[in-house]
């Protein structure tokens, strides 16, 4: 049995519960990724600056990740702040920063009682150095835990991981160590910032937009998306559990047929049906 953690002592029976549940109808995908989306939206509804919506925000942070931890999701990775998000307003950009200072603060206690290691991607030196400090004490106070791994993507695109990657293959090819021909699809995983942990099995993204935002653009080849209208402040566990259980209904084939179809055809019969 798990010892008992500071987020077990207010998780409610009813909660307890449905976890059972969707632990019992399918696979728990071992990694998710987020595109919190929204927070400026949800803000705008109330009448409120934008700000108030990242506010918000911070707390389906916290139930998300301790839900995943709940029910066994390994890693947990949240686009946070993109390469793009640099462009925003200097003041959103700048209150954003000093809510992730805030947050990482107050709830640096709480992940490491809860066995959650922190880790981070993304240009981590463009971050105010307040920020870095910050994020580097929470890494370093949680890096033996291994309950769930949550990655926030920070100053983070798809196309600068692959960028750097392309850049750092570039070097070591000059120096020697690799070969062009020892360029593969792992080969290149292992350069990319993501190196350590594994592609994204589901992709939630809130907000209702129909697209990846230079998210994880090489990794997720082969994840399951998941797209709801809600807007981040309001996705809370429950509807976690909801994708949850979209995921478990889905046939990853990855590019295969359907396990057990192994009718065989002549080569009579296949030149009969394209001709
Ligand atoms: C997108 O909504 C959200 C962001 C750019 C920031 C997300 C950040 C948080 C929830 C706080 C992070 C805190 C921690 C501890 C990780 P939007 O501003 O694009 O909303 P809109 O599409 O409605 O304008």
């Amino acid at each position: 049995m798990e010892p008992l953690t500071l987020t077990d002592t207010i998780q409610s029976e009813e909660d307890k519960k449905l976890q059972e549940e969707v632990k019992s109808s399918g696979s728990i995908p071992n990694h998710i990724a987020i595109i919190m989306d929204g927070n400026g939206r949800w803000a705008k509804d109330k009448g409120n600056i934008r700000l108030f919506g990242h506010k918000a925000g911070v707390e389906s942070v916290r139930d998300i990740t301790e839900s995943s931890a709940q029910i066994g999701v390994k890693h947990l990775t949240l686009y946070a702040f993109s390469t793009e998000n640099w462009n925003r307003p200097s003041a959103e950009v700048n209150g954003l920063m000093k809510l992730l200072v805030n947050s990482l603060k107050n709830e640096a206690e709480r992940l490491h009682k809860n066995n959650i290691k922190l880790t981070s991607i993304g240009q981590i030196d463009r971050l105010p150095e307040s920020c870095q400090n910050q994020l580097q004490d929470v890494i370093e106070m949680t890096k033996d835990n291994d309950r769930l791994e949550l990655c926030l993507a920070l100053s983070y695109s798809g196309r600068w991981d692959i960028t750097e990657a392309v850049k750092k293959m570039s070097q070591d090819v000059a120096k020697g160590k690799i070969s062009p021909d020892d360029i593969s699809d792992d080969l290149i995983s292992s350069y990319l910032s993501t190196a350590d942990i594994p592609d994204p099995d589901l992709i939630i993204r809130t907000s209702g937009e129909y697209r990846i935002s230079n998210f994880l653009l090489w990794q997720l080849a082969y994840s399951e998306l998941y797209i709801t209208k809600t807007y981040w402040p309001d996705f809370r566990r429950n509807e976690l559990y909801q994708a949850i259980n979209s995921y478990q209904k889905r046939d990853r084939r990855y590019g295969n047929v359907k396990n057990g179809y192994t009718k065989k055809l002549s080569a009579a019969v296949i030149n009969k049906i394209i001709s």
